[in-house]
């Protein structure tokens, strides 16, 4: 039986098992925090799930079959953590531009390959940390509803971390069809630890989850999505967002003079406008892989291109948001020596 803990005067706090679809109170604080973002979404079309990475799980049990094609940007943090492959997909990726997915090849793939879905992080992609243009966002969902008919799963885990001027609207936002499945979380803004995320789409879909979600894990932590409820709610959250951005510009400020002082002849790279990724474009042809473990070695550990797409060789994933200063400095600093080092 659960146990009610007497927390402040007007709420309570259940430590039974929830609804299928999370706590009631916290769909409801979610739907408004989703409206600053211009997404309109009632409490019912909202399910809480454990973590971002289980919503991805969640929707390869619960939406695809085995075999199905899903279709990503190239490179994809999907790549990285295997949630589809695993399930027996097949993962197709599409080229990005520097406004973001080069989408005439998604009618094409659909057809050639009967893709089922397509995958998308519009903002702060992890792990090129690019944001798609609003234009290109337009001419996505125009596409995927219209044309093309294939649904899209909007991953914006990110789109709280901006620095100077919010990223353009979710395409949730522009979704007049139900044809978009968001997913958003406090896992990079508030902790990873509270394991609290949201599924956001067509109610039936968000149901036929919720119970796949229940099946799996009974559900969040009561606990985390009382926190969480109240973070969002009190306006904690949006002035700890606003102590985070300025925290994480800064960090990437001093990151990127370090790369110009230190990179200038082996790499280049671009300042990104959010979240916590700089994407380093190797000059040289030493392999990425190699850099990897040489450095790993040291204690220094990043990400190589190569995770995020097999072919790519050429570039590093840098995170500026952990390390302590001084760790990001002497880090790069010796990074820097060891590439010069292989050349
Ligand atoms: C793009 C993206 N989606 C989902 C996740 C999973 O996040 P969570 O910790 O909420 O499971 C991550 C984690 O880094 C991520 O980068």
């Amino acid at each position: 039986m659960g146990q009610i803990l007497q927390i402040d005067n007007e709420q309570s706090l259940s430590f039974g098992y929830m609804e299928p679809k999370g706590s009631l109170s916290l769909r409801e604080t979610i739907s408004t925090y989703l409206r600053t973002k211009g997404i309109e979404a009632s409490s019912e079309s909202i399910s809480t799930v454990s973590g971002g990475l289980l919503a991805l799980q969640l929707i390869s049990i619960g939406l695809l079959n085995r075999g199905s094609t899903f279709l990503h940007e190239t490179p994809s943090y999907l790549n990285l953590v295997h949630v589809f492959q695993s399930a027996g997909m097949n993962l197709m990726g599409l080229p990005i531009d520097k406004e973001g997915i080069k989408f005439d090849a998604i009618e094409r793939m659909k057809r050639q390959h009967y893709a089922s879905l397509f995958y998308t992080i519009p903002t702060f992609y992890n792990s090129t940390g690019k944001l798609m243009s609003e234009k290109r966002r337009l001419e996505l969902i125009e596409v995927c509803q219209k044309e093309t008919t294939i649904p899209i799963i909007e991953d914006d885990v990110y789109g709280d971390l901006w620095f100077e001027n919010p990223p353009p609207k979710p395409l949730k936002a522009k979704d007049t069809q139900g044809n978009v499945l968001y997913i958003g979380s406090v896992s990079n803004t508030l902790s990873p630890g509270l394991r609290i995320s949201w599924i956001v789409g067509p109610e039936p879909v968000i149901e036929r989850l919720a119970d796949i979600k229940m099946q799996t894990d009974y559900g969040s932590s009561s606990l985390s999505q009382y926190a969480v409820d109240k973070w969002l709610c009190s306006g904690m959250y949006d002035d700890f967002l606003k102590e985070i951005r300025e925290e994480l510009k800064f960090r990437m400020d001093f990151t990127i003079l370090i790369l110009k002082k230190y990179f200038s002849e082996i790499a280049t790279c671009s300042t990104p406008k959010g979240s916590f990724y700089i994407w380093i474009n190797l000059l040289s042809c030493v392999s990425n892989r190699k850099v990897f473990n040489v450095v790993l070695r040291e204690g220094i550990l990043l990400n190589p291109g190569s995770v995020y797409d097999n072919n790519d060789l050429q570039h590093l994933r840098i995170s500026y948001s952990y390390a302590s200063m001084e760790q990001l400095e002497k880090g790069l600093i010796s990074l820097a020596k060891l590439i010069k080092s292989l050349l």
